[in-house]
């Protein structure tokens, strides 16, 4: 089975739309998206583009702050610090990666926790963690859909994620290890990468490196969920995983592009939405803080 990351991401914008307009009524305005762009990154424009158009879909209003790459840490950080002040402001992203001269972890836990849409700052990752899914990232929550798509259930499963970012493989190590699957983290440093991968019942390429994996890293049956976005020489985009190679051995494959990239998508659409619920929710109930 092929997992076609554009139709499921469909099936969920459809629901996340009721949502976006219940909300919209109950507040008497959009939700709102502020993305943080920097720089003139190609794969970030289309990136922060397709964020853009699909917040515009879906009923969110959507603003995009270019700044040039040149702009200094000061000046991004005053920016977080107004959104973060402006009450009709409900998620805030930062489109990574920046520019060498800033700090990226200054910037992310610049931004408040309620607005984090990307689920990037210490509050989140740490209520990670713990088991207290509250702004997830997206990327590894779209991974987890389509690997729902496959199995419910994933009770005792082996899962061997290849990649360590924050961002992807460790959020999603963490978010397998709740649905009580049994995960190992490797990644490019990893020896014998294949002895470790050929166990797995779900395989999850997250790394970074075109190809790595063979239809020799893999066990017949296995789920194998492809989150690398690579640009070959000649223009073509592939994944981290050798797609036409393994598609015989694997039970379910994720395919590049229109795997996991609408479904990252599609969850910070959710994220916003959350956010702007569990934020004005908890100023009703509160309205002194
Ligand atoms: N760059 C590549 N993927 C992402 C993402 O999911 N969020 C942000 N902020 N930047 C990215």
């Amino acid at each position: 089975m092929i997992l076609d990351g554009k139709h499921h991401a469909q099936l969920l914008l459809m629901s996340l739309k009721d949502e976006s307009i219940s909300l919209t009524q109950r507040f008497r305005r959009a939700p709102s998206l502020h993305v943080i762009l920097v720089g003139q990154i190609p794969s970030s424009q289309i990136y922060v583009g397709m964020k853009e158009k699909r917040a515009n879909d879906m009923g969110i209003k959507s603003v995009v702050h270019r700044l040039p790459d040149t702009v200094d840490e000061p000046t991004v950080l005053a920016l977080i610090n107004t959104l973060n002040h402006n009450q009709s402001v409900d998620g805030i992203l930062v489109q990574l990666p920046l520019p060498a001269h800033i700090d990226v972890n200054k910037v992310i836990e610049s931004i408040c926790p309620q607005k984090d849409v990307d689920g990037l700052t210490s509050i989140n990752l740490g209520r990670l963690v713990r088991g207290d899914e509250y702004l997830i990232p997206c990327t590894p929550r779209g991974c987890l859909h389509l690997i729902h798509a496959w199995k419910q259930n994933l009770s005792g499963l082996h899962a061997v994620v290849v990649g360590r970012s924050a961002l992807v493989g460790k959020s999603l190590a963490l978010l397998l290890t709740q649905r009580d699957a049994t995960v190992t983290l490797c990644h490019s440093k990893t020896n014998n990468l294949a002895a470790f991968t050929q166990q797995a019942d779900i395989v999850v390429a997250a790394c970074g490196i075109p190809g790595l994996i063979t239809a020799n890293h893999v066990k017949s049956g296995a789920c194998v969920i492809d989150v690398g976005i690579n640009r070959l020489p000649d223009g073509t985009l592939t994944g981290d995983v050798d797609f036409n190679a393994v598609l015989p051995i694997a039970d379910a494959i994720t395919p590049v592009p229109f795997g996991v990239g609408p479904m990252t998508v599609a969850y910070l659409m959710s994220n916003t939405l959350r956010a702007m619920q569990q934020r004005l929710d908890s100023t009703h109930a509160h309205p002194l803080h």
